[in-house]
């Protein structure tokens, strides 16, 4: 073993220990209902990291496990140097966790649901620190209104604040912006954003969000990770733009097949989606071919590869098609 100046500690097996989560063949099942399967993940220190996958894909189990909620079925998990199952004490202690389902108490001040927070916790100078963090997500002003009076996105700030209130080294965010309006999501990416001198994991299946917010991502789907690594990578591995063609002629797609600088093409609903190099210089040679042979665009559409085309590359579907089946298949075991 080697200490370098960074206080990374560099093992035998050339391996970073300046991880601060390891899992580690982590599976979980409810009953017979397989959430997690064979989960192998490292959590670097200080990067946020996004969990992405549509609707009961096991993001919500995945969070559960690592703030020491639920127990797996079978794995390890180290949080620094605990082992999460032995020292469940000291992981919350140095966790602050955003769930999915709203649990704030109504009834209560925005100022007394922090103040309990920082009594549980034992917070020092906790008027300081709430006064700190009920600035940081512009709620200072309410802070004597009663949170049964908040809108969904006053509530999910009020719940960051809360959730960093102890200092955490992590903190967990089960879909932060869920069902918020886009402003309001905005507005709390911009509140995650201040927080990169800590570790953030957060799940979701907006891709935009991921994209905007995380340095890494892992798409996770029926349980299992797909792949996982920065961003910016996921998005090279498509080699090029993407082109949208709408139009009611499918014979485009037959000509279309037969050119060789078109990398992938698929169809769907009256849009073809073609994957070219250089796509701005494509868009011409394409309507020419169009016009020649008399077929109507409609429109067309050119973007950079994007997280929902690395999903679709990787997962075979987009993640509102594999949430529509999810709708379905739940449908389909309520009606049995
Ligand atoms: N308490 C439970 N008992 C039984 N099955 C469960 C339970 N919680 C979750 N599941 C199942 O485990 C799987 C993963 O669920 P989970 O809530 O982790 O998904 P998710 O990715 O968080 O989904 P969502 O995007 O809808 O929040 C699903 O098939 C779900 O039905
Ligand atoms: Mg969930």
């Amino acid at each position: 073993m080697r200490n370098t100046k960074k206080g990374y500690i560099n093992n035998y097996m050339g391996y970073y220990l300046n991880m601060i989560i390891r899992i580690k063949d982590l599976t979980k099942y409810y009953g017979k209902t397989k959430a997690l399967q064979n989960i192998n993940l490292e959590i670097k220190e200080n990067e946020t990291f996004g969990i992405l996958g549509p609707n009961g894909a096991g993001k919500t189990t995945l969070i559960s496990i690592l703030t020491t909620i639920l127990k797996p079925t079978s794995g390890t998990i180290f949080i620094g140097n605990y082992e999460i199952s032995k020292k469940p004490n000291e992981i919350r202690k140095n966790i602050g966790v955003i769930f999915q389902e709203p649990s704030l108490d109504l009834d209560l001040t925005a100022y007394d649901n922090l103040y309990f927070h920082s009594k549980l916790y034992k917070i020092k100078n906790f008027k300081r620190e709430i006064k700190k963090f009920l600035h940081l997500v512009d709620l200072w002003d309410k802070r004597d209104t009663t949170v049964n009076k908040f809108s969904g996105g006053m509530k999910r700030r009020l719940e960051i604040a809360r959730g960093l209130l102890h200092k955490p080294k992590i903190l967990f965010l089960d879909e932060p912006t869920l069902g918020l309006d886009p402003q309001m999501r905005y507005k709390i990416w911009e509140y995650i954003k201040k927080l990169k001198y800590i570790t953030i994991i957060l799940t979701t299946h907006y891709m935009e969000e991921a994209d905007k917010l995380c340095d890494r991502v892992a798409i996770i789907n029926n349980g299992e990770i797909v792949v996982k690594d920065y961003t910016r990578k996921l998005k090279e591995v498509i080699k090029g733009d993407i082109i949208e063609i709408k139009t009611n002629n499918q014979k485009l797609i037959q000509i279309l097949k037969k050119k060789g600088y078109i990398k992938n093409i698929t169809e769907k609903n009256g849009i073809i989606q073609l994957t070219v190099k250089e796509g701005k210089l494509k868009i011409p040679k394409i309507i020419e071919l169009a016009n020649k042979n008399k077929i109507k665009i409609d429109s067309v559409n050119l973007h950079e590869p994007t997280l929902d085309d690395v999903f679709l590359h990787y997962v075979g579907k987009t993640i509102n098609e594999k949430e529509m089946n999810y709708k379905e298949e739940i449908k389909f075991r309520m009606k049995r």
